[in-house]
């Protein structure tokens, strides 16, 4: 990719340098702008440090363990401990990266969609941030952030691409053909989120929160096909309507009443292939449904994030069914498909270097904010 970076509205920084000899012109090309970017949507406190499309620093503070003996996540008591967590992980950010806070040359916010508390206390240290360093500030949309930050790992985002994003709070099939700007929901969850559904499952099966990684392991001793749980919005009137939706509720539901047949007859509940089976289910619509979207819009490229995204059975469905419509999968390593602030810093930079116009110092917090709005 050619570097494409401008100063745009960002503060000049004097790049000359001085030595006994004098002034040393400065080099023809400077390194591009250093942006932090800060992460409160949902249970993760994350600061990334990003410049260009390279990751200096991604410091996480998690409340998940503070969430677990509720089954799910708290709003009012994540907003606290992104509160606390905020100040420490923004200096550990800047230690693992090198680099002091003056060095910033602009901030990106998740501004939305996301917990209105906890996106507050991650906007409110954005604009305090901006106000004291005098740089500009990007509230930016948290679903194209978990797009951009693929940039990271594998580099220039082919565009358009298709992206699958599917976490605790979203399950999206989105056109992206342009990061910065111009994405397009094709479809969403109706009901729960897919790392939802892993949740309350997991839960009914005694399994620990948050349920996803469980299942995926207990899985792998299960036969998928033990049970034929359903596809929802795979069919007829359904799938007509909503061919590139995801419905999960009914399958969750479906689980509950196999599950709970199964131990009024007083027989033991076999957990692995419950667990195979659900799994199989969801990761068949996932994969069908994002693949038929690559083909109807005619893209080459498939990219697959949030949480979920971490499940062995969807990577290798989706990788095969993607391999056998000539279609590329990319998916970023677990650390950057879950939540983090290193995916804001490089949604941030991405903007940055397009030339993209900052937000304005009063920007609000959206909790529904649509994935058509990238910066706010
Ligand atoms: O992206 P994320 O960290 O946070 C949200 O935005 O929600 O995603 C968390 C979700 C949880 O529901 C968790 O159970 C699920 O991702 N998850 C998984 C796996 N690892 C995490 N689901 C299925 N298989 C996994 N291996
Ligand atoms: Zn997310």
């Amino acid at each position: 990719m050619s570097i494409r970076w401008s100063h745009g509205d960002l503060a000049a920084r004097p790049l000359g340098l001085t030595c006994q000899h004098g002034a040393v012109p400065a080099p023809l090309t400077s390194p591009p702008p250093l942006v932090l970017g800060i992460e409160t949507s949902c249970d993760e406190t994350g600061v990334g440090l990003v410049r260009g499309t390279t990751l200096l620093a991604d410091a996480i503070a998690s409340s998940v363990d503070e969430h677990a003996r509720f089954g799910g996540v708290v709003p009012e008591v994540a907003s606290r401990a992104h509160l606390e967590a905020m100040v420490p992980t923004i200096q550990r950010s800047c230690t693992t990266a090198g680099v002091r806070l003056d060095d910033v040359d602009a901030v990106a916010v998740t501004s939305g969609p996301g917990l209105v508390g906890a996106l507050l206390v991650g906007v409110a240290a954005a604009k305090a941030l901006a106000v004291s360093l005098s740089r500009p500030v990007y509230g930016v949309n948290h679903l194209a952030a978990h797009v951009a930050v693929d940039q990271l790992e594998h580099g220039p985002l082919p565009e358009p691409c298709l992206a699958l994003l599917v976490s605790g709070g979203h399950s999206s099939l989105l056109l992206v053909d342009d990061v910065t700007g111009d994405v397009t929901a094709l479809g969403a969850t109706i009901d729960d989120a897919a790392g939802e559904a892993f949740d309350k499952v997991a839960r009914l099966l005694g399994l620990p929160f948050p349920g996803g990684p469980h299942i995926d392991r207990v899985a792998r001793d299960g036969d998928r096909v033990a049970i034929d749980f359903p596809r929802g919005l795979t069919r007829g009137r359904d799938l007509e309507r909503h061919r590139f939706d995801f419905s999960f509720s009914g399958l969750k539901t479906a689980v509950a009443r196999w599950v709970e047949a199964r131990q009024q007859t007083g027989e033991p509940v076999p957990v692995a292939d419950v667990a195979a089976s659900f799994q199989e289910a969801v990761c068949d619509v996932l994969s069908t449904k994002a693949v038929a979207a690559c083909r109807a819009y005619g893209v080459r490229h498939l990219l697959v994030g949030g949480g979920v995204a971490a499940n062995s059975r969807l990577r290798a469905l989706t990788e095969q069914r993607a391999a056998a419509a000539g279609v590329a999968v990319r998916v970023p390593r677990p650390a950057l498909c879950t939540d983090n602030g290193a995916m804001v810093a490089a949604l941030g930079a991405e903007l940055v270097a397009r030339g993209r116009p900052p937000s304005a110092l009063d920007l609000p917090v959206d909790s529904s904010m649509p994935v058509t709005a990238v910066v706010a």
